[in-house]
């Protein structure tokens, strides 16, 4: 509190996106604009909040997501709303709602989003965050999944991105899941004592989840559970065989892991992440994999799919770690300083005119000297000054000093464009 006025911070777990930050989200914008538009896919954009029961149904009522995450809120006419926690499902509401169909499948669409979880902040956590993802909805053949992966790798790699890993796993379908989750359980219940308190309720709620729990002695359990890939029914280990294939014909250096799970219900078959190759849980980049009964269970017509999407904060952090070279935003190279009022006026016209030609120019405010003047252009780096005096008024002249240099000429005001160029 100062002088009994608040000061505000914005809320916890989010953060300003400040100008010096803004470099490495335009080069990730630009890089995953590039890469969606080799492959095909184009760009949605939906609301940032959405039907609450959308994502209830679509993640998971028993998920960490929809059971302690959401950002949920009635508004003023009684509508349950909840900030979108994820960017799948809002793809699939606008895909069914505008009859995307009717459109040559698969239909593919990238999206880069703010996403809201209500989650306990920590490095690489926040409860806002932000993802591109991409979405290829309407095939069920695994050469999509290999594309999709593919298309994940070349991304990294056009973002300079090193010591990545891609873990793949198969979690099978509505048919052989069931089956699978009743041996998993199983072997679970021989260690439903050592299991800490969360893995307690997942045993009964959401067994898949008991893969991924990070507790090291959970993991060790989890470590000799049985594997989803060895209850496979035929179409899935068929699916599974041939993306593996795909993946093989690509070059593409995966690891099957089978504690690979994701966290979100409405994965069938293929999952896959990509991890740094150190670090521990909160370092995944990104994570998708084929989501086939989603569109249906939305209201569709059975629609096989796959995506994937990535977290922006734990790539920029990947990249200031791994110290890629971000090429520099553009910024005014030209600074007009002027000397006295008479000038001052002249500095105003001539900024004018110089930006209306397409120069992009800073001009210096207020009472300063020339020195100072000069030395807020270095600050901002700033190539060349133009100068403006009472003797260059009367002579229609300025005076064009070069900042790294210190390297200065008169030249007269209507070379001034051409010069600058
Ligand atoms: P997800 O794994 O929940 O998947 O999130 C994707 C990525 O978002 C994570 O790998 C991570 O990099 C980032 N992320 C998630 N939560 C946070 C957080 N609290 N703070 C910072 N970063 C975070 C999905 O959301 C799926 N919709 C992906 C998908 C697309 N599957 C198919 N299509």
């Amino acid at each position: 509190m100062k002088g009994g006025v608040r000061l505000y911070r914005a809320p916890r777990g989010t953060s300003d996106i400040l100008p010096r930050e803004q470099v490495y989200w335009r080069y990730i914008e630009q890089k995953v604009a590039n890469v969606c538009q080799l492959y095909g896919y184009e760009r949605i954009d939906t609301p940032v909040f959405e039907d609450t029961r959308l994502f209830a149904r679509s993640i998971g009522e028993e998920t960490d997501i929809v059971t302690k995450e959401m950002y949920t809120f009635e508004d003023r006419g009684g509508n349950q709303l909840t900030l979108r926690p994820e960017g799948t499902a809002p793809v699939c509401r606008a895909y069914l709602e505008h009859g995307l169909h009717n459109l040559p499948q698969p239909v593919k669409l990238y999206y880069i989003a703010s996403i809201f979880r209500y989650e306990r902040p920590q490095a690489g956590r926040y409860r806002q965050h932000h993802q591109f993802g991409y979405e290829a909805i309407g095939d069920g053949d695994p050469a999509l999944d290999a594309e999709v992966i593919d298309m994940t790798w070349q991304l990294f790699a056009s973002l300079n991105l090193h010591h990545l890993s891609l873990q793949l796993n198969s979690i099978g379908c509505k048919q052989c899941r069931p089956p699978y989750l009743a041996v998993l359980k199983d072997y679970y219940a021989n260690y439903a004592r050592d299991l800490c308190a969360d893995c307690k309720t997942r045993l009964r709620r959401n067994p898949l989840r008991l893969l991924d729990c990070k507790q090291p002695l959970c993991q060790q359990i989890a470590n000799s559970a049985p594997r989803s890939i060895d209850h496979l029914c035929q179409q899935c280990e068929a699916h599974f065989d041939r993306l593996k294939k795909y993946l093989g014909l690509l070059a593409l250096p995966f690891t099957v892991n089978h504690r690979l799970v994701r966290g979100l219900d409405y994965y069938t078959r293929t999952v896959f992440e990509i991890q740094p190759e150190e670090e521990g849980a909160q370092s995944t980049l990104g994570g998708g994999g084929r989501y086939d009964d989603l569109i249906e269970e939305l209201g569709g017509k059975p629609t096989p799919a796959a995506g994937f999407a990535a977290g922006l904060e734990r790539i920029i952090h990947n990249l200031k770690k791994q110290n890629v070279p971000i090429p520099a935003l553009p910024r005014p190279q030209v600074f007009i300083a002027y000397i006295g009022d008479e000038a001052r006026d002249e500095a105003v016209k001539l900024a004018s005119m110089l930006r209306r030609a397409g120069i992009a120019v800073i001009e210096a405010f207020g009472n300063k000297s020339l020195k100072a003047q000069l030395r807020q252009a270095n600050t901002l780096g700033s190539r060349q000054a133009v100068i403006i005096g009472e003797e260059e008024i009367k002579t229609g002249t300025v005076i064009l000093r070069d900042m790294t240099t210190s390297q200065q000429k008169p030249i007269p005001i209507s070379q001034l464009e051409r010069e600058l160029r």
